[in-house]
């Protein structure tokens, strides 16, 4: 089983997304098990004191180094493992991408630290955490939500924790290309009709023009993803007849 340790000051933000579907249904066949520690719990003083002024002044509060370093031997203590990758959730850290998620999900154990206020005493960075790790390049008020981001990603690559592992193996198909539409019944809403090819029963056309779509989507939308995709003889030709209708028009 794997098992995430999440330090926080807000525990409670995580209400509702632990139990919620996939996350729930993982948990309960124990695949994964996510703790929460309230990093409030291991300050000592009587107001409880988890942040402090920046030395050399400025705006804002600093997480202090103590109670997370507690917080984090005492997880250790816990779960019987020493050498943990710790990761610290800042904007300062790498980018998390699909790679990174593969990368971590190898990982029996993580422990996931949560930042708030203006930032955390950089002895944290230094000597307590083995990576940092940033959801995307914005600014959000805490590192919940990003702990929450890269616990989704995890649990999905879990085996068994998705009913099924075909839509895992379509995904892990296309991995590096955008995915294609998807439509549902009614074959026509609004006098908006679904595309032909996907009625027609007929798997190898459906398969070919989904690729297409993919590669077409991922040319107009996401064309920094095209030079590390995975592509093949048939998706060169794609992208070669739409570059020359474009240049055509
Ligand atoms: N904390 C604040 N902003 C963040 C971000 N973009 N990613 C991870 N943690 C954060």
């Amino acid at each position: 089983m794997h098992r995430i340790d999440v330090l926080t000051l807000f525990p409670k933000a995580f209400n509702g997304y632990i139990d919620h579907s996939i996350l729930g249904r993982a948990q309960v066949r124990d695949i994964i098990n996510v703790k929460l520690h309230d990093i409030r719990g291991y300050s000592h003083d009587k107001h409880h004191t988890v942040d402090d002024y920046p030395y050399g002044g400025g705006a804002g509060m600093i997480m202090k180094p103590e109670p997370i370093f507690e917080a984090i031997e005492n997880v250790k203590r816990e779960i019987q493992v020493d050498k943990v990758p710790v990761i610290l959730l800042t904007p300062q850290g790498r980018l998390l991408n699909q790679d990174v998620a593969v990368e971590l999900s190898k990982e029996q154990n993580l422990i996931l630290i949560c930042g708030h206020y203006e930032g955390i005493d950089e002895r944290v960075a230094e000597h307590l955490s083995t990576d940092e790790i940033s959801i995307g390049d914005y600014l959000l008020s805490g590192g919940e939500t990003a702990a929450m981001v890269i616990i989704d990603c995890l649990v999905r690559l879990f085996p068994g924790a998705i009913g099924s592992d075909v839509s895992l193996i379509e995904e892990s198909h296309v991995r590096g290309v955008l995915e294609y539409p998807q439509y549902t019944r009614p074959p026509e809403y609004r006098g908006w009709k679904v595309p032909e090819v996907l009625l027609s029963g007929n798997h190898q056309q459906i398969s070919a023009w989904r690729r297409e779509q993919s590669i077409l989507r991922t040319m107009r939308r996401r064309p920094d993803l095209l030079c590390r995709a995975d592509l093949s003889e048939a998706d060169h030709k794609t992208i070669e007849s739409f570059r020359s209708a474009l240049s055509n028009n």
